[in-house]
């Protein structure tokens, strides 16, 4: 069954109708999904979210744009919550050059101590990237992330930046941007990727996939994202459902 690995369930754009959307989840052959947090007051909700639905798993972080809230204060209570069963890894974290919200120096340090709790809690890490390319590199270098583990969500770089990543062991985040006709960039790394380095996502309820790119995303549109790997690196949809399944049992540990 489909593997959703990044997906923001806690947020408000789900309130009216989250419970009957999750539930009908797994008949539309969606098995499992990471409700990712991007900022400590999602920390609680999608804690709950996992408590509440067998197949809702978590990752807690905070996302790049909402770092100057970050004191050593949250990364214990983190750290607390990484050792909950379901929790299996910290994210999303990372660098945002795009918004621009933080300065680059504060983002770059909080990035460096989420990764730092990462390691020390044996969790993978789900790393936001946007227009920030080189300072994301460096940092992981610097920080050896390669052997801490973990994707690059929503990956926008190119070929080049893809192979940096590949190199490190980590793997890449496809979700609906590669079915979008200005997608060119990403439809030649999933080219070009193994596809036992890919993993399906949404980033719901943001960037739905065409037919339905514009409206509010969920994970019931993966299908469109995984058929569109399938027409790019020419297997059939079931062959991508099955093996991006794996990359992220083997990944996240479940
Ligand atoms: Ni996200």
């Amino acid at each position: 069954m489909i593997f959703e690995t990044h997906a923001h369930y806690d947020d408000e754009a789900f309130d009216q109708d989250r419970e009957e959307l999750l539930n009908s989840l797994r008949d539309a052959g969606i098995g499992t999904v990471i409700n990712v947090c991007a900022e400590v007051s999602g920390w609680d909700r999608t804690v709950a979210l996992t408590e509440k639905y067998p197949f809702v798993y978590g990752a807690v972080g905070v996302h790049p744009d909402d770092v100057g809230s970050l004191n050593e204060e949250a990364m214990e209570r983190m750290r607390d919550l990484c050792r909950r069963e379901k929790i299996l890894a910290v994210g999303e974290i990372g660098l945002d050059y795009y918004w621009d919200k933080e300065n680059h120096e504060t983002q770059i340090y909080w990035l460096e101590r989420q990764l730092d709790v990462a390691r020390e809690e044996k969790l993978p890490v789900i790393i936001h990237s946007r227009d920030a390319a080189r300072d994301t590199l460096e940092t992981m270098k610097r920080k050896r992330a390669g052997e801490i583990g973990g994707v690059l969500h929503c990956f926008s770089y190119g070929k080049e930046m893809a192979r940096e990543y590949l190199d490190m062991g980590f793997y890449l985040g496809i979700g609906g941007v590669v079915t979008f006709k200005n997608g060119k960039k990403l439809k030649e790394v999933v080219e070009y990727a193994p596809l036992e380095r890919l993993l399906l996502e949404t980033d719901s309820p943001y960037l739905a996939p065409v037919p339905n790119r514009g409206k509010r995303n969920s994970s019931l549109n993966l299908p469109y994202v995984a058929e569109e790997i399938a027409r790019i690196k020419q297997v059939d949809t079931e062959t991508v459902v099955r093996v991006t399944e794996e990359n992220a049992r083997k990944l996240f540990g479940i």
